[in-house]
């Protein structure tokens, strides 16, 4: 009954949504357990590329049941838009394939405008979220005064709950963020003319994968965002809204933590950020400039510039020990085939003394990067199949970072494509003992 989870020990686009596609050739089921649709997963397939957001990478597998877990905050409008854009992109017998947890949380129009509104208050200060309205959904379901999933089945409770919830939210807008606020027909209307085409999707999430599991099938929980943005561990308050640490993977399915067989921490070669908060590693601007323009480093979901660094194993080390890696697939090695010189950064000094681990409460500029540097490989990685195609020093930047990690490098990743990979294992799920073994 093996579940494996892939997450993000970064701050999120480390490539997860490739390496989900890679484990779900071997799955029967894929899960997303947390986030919504601030997430931008890139899947590239020939000449194709996909980008999910909310639906799990799974589904371009066309014998693959995917399921949006009830710790995922669903915008009904998104999902809707993205079933059909990725059915208009050829994904076969999507519909039947789907299902979403009937206790997912929905994310309305109007906390779209809240996150947005909230962020302007923020001033200097924004968190620089995506705008999606994932916090202002998650607060309501922590308030208790959240609409979920399977009130799309009841269109008169669903238009009840949903005008409380506009009535709740109206003197908000008047009298803190004095914006004008959507007369309520604008704001609820389009969530009740999509409820009847997604209300099929709903299923009982837990008893879905439970069974699966108890029947011996193959599960893959797919998280979203990155360990470093988790609202417990990342660097708050610059941090997502909920758990993308493997944590959240129990509470954001219904499944238990011993149904957990292996956890595939996700890293790029280097580091990147998107939005505010602390990043103790990122490249100066000029070099940074140049490194985001030839690693095309902009988001997949906003298109914003992401900010660059030198690897950070400080920051690493935390998301190895908060979620338990057990294996690691390194992505994006190729992005320093041109490099003559590599660095990694290696601890920190914090508060006069050096730190292996990146300190909780971590602020901007209290940490100065200590370095070690090695030689680059000055050429190109695309072609490498095996790891021995590598070349020498492509080699020794992977084991020097195994060896400060304490976790084995199981996957390497050096082109978009699904075919530019290198596996140093044949199967991810591996029978129980040897999973026990590793
Ligand atoms: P995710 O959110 O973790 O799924 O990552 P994103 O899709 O947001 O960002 C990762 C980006 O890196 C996407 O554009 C991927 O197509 C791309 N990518 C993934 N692995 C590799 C790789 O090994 N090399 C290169 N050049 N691009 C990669
Ligand atoms: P994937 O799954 C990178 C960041 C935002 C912002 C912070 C809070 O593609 O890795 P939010 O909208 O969640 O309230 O924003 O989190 N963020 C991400 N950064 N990848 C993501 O997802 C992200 N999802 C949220 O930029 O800093
Ligand atoms: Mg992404």
């Amino acid at each position: 009954m093996p579940l494996i989870v892939v997450v993000g020990c970064q701050w999120g686009d480390e490539g997860k949504g490739k390496i989900v596609d890679l484990i779900s050739a071997e799955a029967d089921i894929v899960a997303r357990y947390q986030g919504g649709n601030n997430a931008g997963h890139t899947i590239v397939v020939g000449d194709r590329k996909y980008i999910t957001h909310l639906i799990p990478s799974g589904i371009l597998h066309p014998e693959r049941e995917c399921l949006i877990g009830n710790g995922v905050v669903v915008d009904p409008l998104v999902l809707l838009d993205e079933i059909r854009e990725l059915e208009g992109l050829g994904v076969d017998n999507l519909r039947p394939r789907l299902h979403v947890s009937e206790n997912a949380h929905l994310i309305l129009p109007f906390h779209r405008l809240l996150d947005k509104a909230q962020e302007r208050l923020r001033g200097e200060g924004k968190i620089g979220t995506t705008g999606r309205g994932i916090g202002a959904a998650y607060a309501d379901k922590v308030q208790r005064q959240g609409v979920r999933f399977l009130d799309l089945k009841n269109p008169q409770s669903l238009r009840a709950k949903m005008e409380a919830l506009y009535e709740h939210y109206r003197p908000f807008f008047e009298h803190i963020y004095h914006e004008q606020f959507p007369a309520v027909e604008e704001m609820i209307q389009p969530v009740l003319d999509v409820a009847a085409e997604l209300a099929p999707l709903c299923i009982d999430g837990p008893s879905m994968l439970n069974d699966a599991l108890e029947a011996g099938k193959k599960v893959l929980a797919e998280g979203a965002q990155g360990i470093l943005l988790d609202i417990d561990f990342g660097t708050y308050p610059f941090v997502t809204s909920s758990s993308p640490s493997p944590g959240g993977v129990c509470c954001g399915l219904g499944v238990g933590p011993t149904r957990i067989s292996k956890i595939v921490g996700v890293i790029k070669a280097y580091a990147t950020r998107v939005g505010s908060g602390p990043m103790p590693t990122e490249f100066e601007p000029v070099f940074g400039d140049a490194f985001r323009k030839w690693a095309n480093e902009f988001g997949a979901t906003t298109g914003r510039p992401r900010r660059c660094g030198w690897f950070d194993l400080p920051a690493v080390r935390r998301s190895i020990q908060i979620g338990d890696i057990t294996e690691i697939a390194v992505t994006n090695l190729d992005q320093y085939d041109r490099l003559d010189e590599l660095k990694i950064c290696v601890g920190y000094e914090f508060e006069g003394r050096r730190v292996d681990i990146m300190p909780i409460g971590l602020e901007d500029g209290q940490a100065t990067p200590i370095y070690e540097s090695m030689p680059g490989w000055n050429s190109s990685t695309a072609g490498a199949r095996q790891y021995t195609d590598l070349p020498a020093n492509a080699r020794a930047y992977l084991e020097r970072l195994e060896e400060l990690m304490g976790r084995p490098i199981r996957t390497v990743s050096v082109g978009a494509g699904r075919m530019m990979t290198i596996r140093r294992q044949d199967q991810f799920f591996e029978p129980l003992a040897a999973v026990a073994a590793v």
